[in-house]
């Protein structure tokens, strides 16, 4: 299945991503990780990327769509991929599209997760993330056994340069303006569309997830 977690940031899409992926044997393809990755390791990419990120703003859309051509290499019939975080943009879908058309493929399912932006202010003022193996925490609801340190490799917990009050409002505003008008691209190029409540727990959600998914 090629499956496209939607939703603006905060919402879980990591969080069910990760989940998803492993549920269907399927690649989770992050771009917001792979950018990370890119900027910790100082390359090309990640030095272009830095200043659209630390103000909220999307990256290009031809090195987006570069990296992940590059990530994805050529896509067999069986591979299955749970895209999050991209595409974020009409043009980014459309290379997207056209990806898949040269290999006989489609989008299987959009997953458009929502909540209010009460609950995403309140997520990311309270997540952090370990710089080393990815995992995610929240200080609010999933805290690490240990204050500031990772469960899974004991390496010191961050909080995302972008998940400041200031950033995380334009990255509301961006995902408005940019992102959430995809739903409607989709709806109209007959991907199935199934909106999530995310507001939930989290098993609550991947239970749903799944359900769509009919994993
Ligand atoms: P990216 O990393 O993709 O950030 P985002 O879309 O803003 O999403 P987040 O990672 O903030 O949130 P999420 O929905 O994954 O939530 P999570 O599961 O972590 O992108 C960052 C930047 O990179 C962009 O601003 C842009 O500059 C650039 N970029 C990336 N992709 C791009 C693209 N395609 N084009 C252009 N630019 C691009 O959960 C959040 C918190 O909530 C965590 O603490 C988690 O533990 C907690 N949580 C999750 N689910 C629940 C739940 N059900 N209940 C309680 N807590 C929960």
């Amino acid at each position: 299945m090629v499956v496209i977690l939607l939703g603006p940031p905060g919402v879980g899409k990591g969080t069910q991503g990760v989940l998803l992926a492993e549920a269907i044997g399927a690649r989770h393809v992050a771009t917001g990780d792979l950018l990370r990755v890119a900027r910790r390791e100082g390359t090309e990419l990640g030095r272009k990327a830095q200043g659209f990120m630390d103000r909220g703003e999307l990256v290009p859309d031809q090195l987006i769509v570069d990296l992940v051509r590059e990530v994805v290499g050529p896509l067999d019939a069986a591979q299955g991929v749970v895209f999050d975080g991209f595409p974020r943009t009409v043009p980014q879908a459309e290379a997207l599209g056209g990806v898949l058309t040269d290999v006989r493929r489609k989008v299987d399912l959009v997953l458009a997760l929502e909540a209010d932006d009460d609950v995403l202010v309140q997520r990311l003022s309270g997540r952090r993330s370990c710089p080393q193996c990815g995992s995610v925490y929240n200080v609010h609801f999933t805290p690490p056994r240990s204050e500031g340190v990772c469960d899974r490799c004991g390496a010191a917990l961050v909080h995302r340069s972008d998940d400041d009050p200031a950033t995380v409002r334009r990255r509301l505003e961006v995902y408005r303006e940019e992102t959430a008008p995809l739903i409607r691209f989709y709806e109209r190029s007959q991907a199935p569309v199934r909106r999530i409540d995310a507001d939930r727990p989290v098993d609550e959600v991947q239970k749903s997830i799944r359900e769509a998914a009919g994993a």
